[in-house]
């Protein structure tokens, strides 16, 4: 698998010190607040489970699974639920956990759909940022790592399903997916 590697853009060790630092500081910011963290599924799973291991306040956890409609749909915004929430989020303090943010259609969906179910408040952190892939706009309050325009995979982050299973964030050989773009 480490093969199909071109470059290692964010080293494990990196990754597990941002975790620290991103959990240390949602620690401070939710303090006596009883936030409910949601995982995007699936690629913010490694991180969530690492960036709450660091986060020492009470806090309740969920997920969401959502797929973007492929093709020309994709550029409409339009989402599709795969997996919904089993907690009421009316009166809560969210953070949405995200791997990476790219076009933002994703993050912009969930933040209207949480402001729709009256979130008291909403919070987005994400391991990765691609700022240049934005047509949403959609920021996130925490970035771990900006990411150029490259093919990443790892830590969550898939291509066609492979390499979530990578400790680190990398790019992929061209060779692997044909050279399209990412
Ligand atoms: C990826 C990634 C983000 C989203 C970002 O998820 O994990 O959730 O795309 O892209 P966007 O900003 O352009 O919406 P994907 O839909 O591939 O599902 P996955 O997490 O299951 O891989
Ligand atoms: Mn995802
Ligand atoms: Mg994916």
């Amino acid at each position: 698998m480490h093969n199909e590697i071109e470059k290692i853009l964010v080293t494990r060790e990196e990754i597990a010190k941002k975790c620290a630092e991103i959990g240390q500081q949602l620690t401070t910011e939710y303090d006596g607040k009883f936030p409910l963290a949601i995982g995007v599924l699936k690629g913010a799973m490694p991180f969530m489970s690492d960036v709450l291991r660091y986060t020492e306040t009470h806090l309740e956890m969920d997920f969401m699974d959502v797929s973007s409609y492929g093709g020309a749909m994709r550029s409409s915004g339009e989402v599709k639920i795969e997996k919904d929430l089993n907690t009421k989020v009316e009166g809560r303090d969210l953070l949405i956990i995200e791997d990476i943010i790219d076009s933002g259609l994703t993050l912009s969906y969930l933040v209207d759909l949480f402001k729709y179910r009256k979130a008291k408040s909403i919070r987005i952190v994400t391991l990765l940022d691609k700022p240049s892939g934005r047509t949403a706009e959609i920021k996130a309050d925490i970035i771990g790592f900006n990411v150029p325009d490259e093919f990443v995979v790892g830590y969550g982050l898939d291509y066609q399903e492979r390499y979530r299973n990578l400790p680190y964030i990398g790019v992929l050989k061209p060779e692997i997916y044909g050279g399209e773009e990412a």
